[in-house]
């Protein structure tokens, strides 16, 4: 073996998929008894629909080199992300554009009248000077807007009553002054024409690549793990980096989701993939429909079935799987203290979005992996 991955999703399978090009012997362990991370994704078993397991995944890049890259080993779908919202009994499209201005104050606002007046109520409060998370958001979007469609749905997505959250948790809140409402503005975006799964197997479907489920390499039962491996050979570890160090600088903080799946014995629950509701009497965030992602798949989904995912957010604890980092102060000072300690970690390279305890999009992942591989290991 030349190369132990710990961790195989997108930064690790691609590290080990360049690598075994290269001719290198990979092994790639997990702990879960799948590959593929959170990107995993599989068929609903009494519907067959494909189901994202951990929350819904939409692929889209700008940069070209991981486009072509990704290509490799899939094909993608034209789908086009698009969410809508539902704040008090009305649907309303997202992100906030001008056709969600028009018919929140029921109007035909120009753009520049639009941009004028979320001006004009905007003034109530300055960005620079706001004290907390309401007159910061006030100062951003003005009080309608923020209120209705900003402040209950970030309170929900932190647990915490909009009135003790810090204003440092938004720097922006996305308008848009036309009828766009496109969800993501990068060059391509897609869905993998035959899953996600069927994706990452091609990644590591490899003769150098040798694949290790249900090891967790801190298990020192198992011999790939961390005090027989480090120092012995190169090692990419895509773990939490707090783990990895015992905690010995603090645990990092979290988010985490809770989904419900349900199977439903309609054709069509919502009309469309996801949809949010952003009002503080709905306890989940949104609701997923998962047909609405392949609608080229409509002949071979059944017709009078559906699945719906409900998803709640909340703080993770260190049993719950860790989704988005919460970015404390007290993190970011943790998190400096853990880069010095991987500095001199003997050939163990710490990358993915649990290894730099950072939010990365797929396309982020695989494209820092890229880097890792051409820049310092091959
Ligand atoms: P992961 O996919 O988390 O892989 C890390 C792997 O390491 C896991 O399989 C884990 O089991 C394994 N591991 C951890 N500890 C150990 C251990 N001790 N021993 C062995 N194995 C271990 N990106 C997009 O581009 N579009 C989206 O729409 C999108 N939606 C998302 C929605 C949610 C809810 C979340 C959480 C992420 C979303 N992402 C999305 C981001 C995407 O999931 C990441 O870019 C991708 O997962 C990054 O891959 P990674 O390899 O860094 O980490
Ligand atoms: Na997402």
């Amino acid at each position: 073996m030349d190369l132990l991955v710990v961790g195989s999703g997108f930064f690790g399978l691609t590290i080990a998929e360049r690598a075994a090009e290269a001719g290198r012997k990979v092994t790639v362990i997990d702990r879960r008894h799948h590959i593929g991370g959170n990107a995993y994704s599989e068929a609903e078993p009494e519907t067959g629909i494909e189901v994202h397991r951990y929350g819904a995944h939409l692929f889209h890049t700008s940069n070209a080199t991981v486009w072509e890259y990704v290509n490799r080993f899939t094909s993608f779908t034209n789908y086009v992300h698009r969410v809508y919202t539902t704040h008090k009994g009305t649907v309303f499209p997202m992100p906030v554009n001008l056709g969600t201005i028009n018919q929140f104050f029921q109007s035909a606002y120009t753009p520049d009248q639009a941009r004028a007046l979320v001006k004009e109520q905007a003034g109530e409060f300055d960005a620079k000077t706001a004290a907390n998370f309401e007159e910061k958001g006030i100062a951003l979007v003005g009080r309608p807007l923020f209120e209705a469609f900003f402040r209950d749905y970030t309170a929900k997505q932190w647990q915490t009553d909009p009135h003790k959250l810090s204003g440092d948790i938004i720097s922006r809140l996305p308008v848009r002054y036309t009828y766009d409402n496109r969800y993501f503005n990068d060059t391509w975006e897609g869905l993998p024409i035959d899953g996600y799964t069927a994706w990452i197997e091609r990644m590591a479907d490899h003769p150098n690549i040798d694949v290790k489920l249900d090891v967790d390499y801190f298990d020192e039962a198992q011999p790939l793990n961390k005090k027989a491996t480090v120092g012995q050979l190169p090692v990419v570890y895509t773990g939490p980096v707090d783990r990895y160090f015992d905690y010995t600088e603090g645990a990092l903080s979290w988010r985490t989701l809770d989904f419900e799946q349900e199977v439903l014995n309609v054709g069509d629950f919502q009309g469309t993939s996801v949809m949010n509701y952003p009002d503080m009497d709905v306890p989940y965030t949104r609701i997923h429909e998962f047909k609405h992602f392949h609608p080229e798949r409509k002949d071979i989904y059944e017709s009078d079935k559906t699945v719906i995912m409900r998803e709640f957010s909340r703080f993770a604890t260190r049993e719950d799987e860790p989704y988005y980092p919460v970015n404390t102060p007290t993190d970011r000072e943790g998190l400096l203290a853990y880069r010095e300690l991987a500095k001199g970690e003997k050939d163990v390279h710490f990358g993915g979005r649990l290894g730099t305890y950072q939010y990365l999009d797929m396309h982020m992942a695989i494209g820092s992996a890229l880097s890792l591989w051409n820049n310092t290991l091959s």
